[in-house]
């Protein structure tokens, strides 16, 4: 019998867990134990040394859960954080940006892409990089025309307007995704997204999927939104595989047991589960409260 994996995942908030239903509508035979650190989101305007340490105290708290893998479901976390987390925790650890980059390569098809996320991440730049390195690695578009313009140097493909939208995140995490609110914000912030004319934005922050309707309300539908997550999902089942085939030899008990979910929140528990059910196939029965000793 194949061993059920636990996946540890973080985010500031709810956000993850639009990564997380990913996860769970595609992979059957994972365990998940969700920190939404609500106490302190947004983290979109936190310093490098904030989100360093926010990451330090949730890498350490889920490997004490029993997490063998670690899914960093923020942009924010990933586009600065992350490499410092890698260096100092010896676990798998995957983030949002390069398979949000790789997925955007190969939707789009006129090589205009867009970026929607938080300051932080907009400021790191890392979104950018990524797109130039997955290109310099060979990755191509499936659009045929437009594979063949890029290698004959005719078009470019790159990332032409990253906007920040600092204040989708506290509408999600109210519950205001859908509100009057949302869409005159949305409005604002997407009006230089529009002007430049991209045919693909990345949703680079994970609360982001919450306010998909009014956002295609906003931009229409011939813009096509990349959500990072699917391509989270695969790098996932890809590294579960590799996993499997280094312990297939290991003859130990395998462990199965009743839970699927597990959430810990810094924050309200309530307001978490009342946000994280418009989203979710199962509801959210338990939301336990942790603390960061501060
Ligand atoms: N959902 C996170 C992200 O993907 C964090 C947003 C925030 O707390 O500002 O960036």
């Amino acid at each position: 019998m194949k061993k059920q994996r636990i996946i540890g995942m973080f985010d500031s908030g709810v956000g993850g867990l639009t990564v997380m239903k990913e996860i769970l509508d595609h992979i059957a035979d994972v365990r998940i134990i969700y920190v939404g650190d609500t106490a302190r989101v947004p983290y979109g305007n936190r310093t490098l040394e904030e989100l360093t340490r926010f990451g330090e105290e949730i890498l350490t708290f889920l490997i004490s859960q029993g997490a063998e893998v670690i899914v960093a479901a923020c942009n924010t976390s990933s586009a600065t954080a992350l490499p410092v987390l890698r260096e100092r925790f010896d676990i798998p650890l995957i983030g949002m940006i390069e398979p949000g980059a790789r997925l955007a390569v190969e939707s789009t098809k006129e090589g205009r892409i867009g970026l929607i996320a938080t300051e932080a991440t907009v400021r790191s730049k890392a979104y950018a990089s990524a797109v130039s390195k997955a290109l310099a690695k060979g990755l191509l578009p499936q659009d045929k025309k437009l594979r063949t313009a890029w290698q004959h140097g005719e078009q470019p493909i790159v990332l032409v307007k990253a906007q920040a939208c600092p204040l989708f995140v506290p509408l999600v995490e109210a519950g205001l995704s859908n509100s009057a609110e949302a869409r005159g914000i949305a409005r604002t912030y997407l009006e230089p997204i529009a002007q430049a004319e991209v045919d693909t934005v990345i949703l680079g922050c994970t609360h982001y999927p919450f306010l998909t309707p009014v956002l295609r309300e906003v931009l229409g539908h011939q813009v096509v939104f990349v959500d990072p997550a699917l391509a989270v999902v695969e790098e996932l089942q890809e590294l579960l595989y590799r996993l499997d085939v280094r312990d297939a030899a290991d003859t130990s008990a395998v462990v199965q047991s009743n839970w699927r979910v597990r959430y810990f929140v810094s924050g309200d528990p309530g307001l978490f589960r009342q946000v994280g059910n418009t989203l979710l196939h199962e509801p959210i029965a338990e939301v336990q409260r942790i603390s960061w000793g501060e």
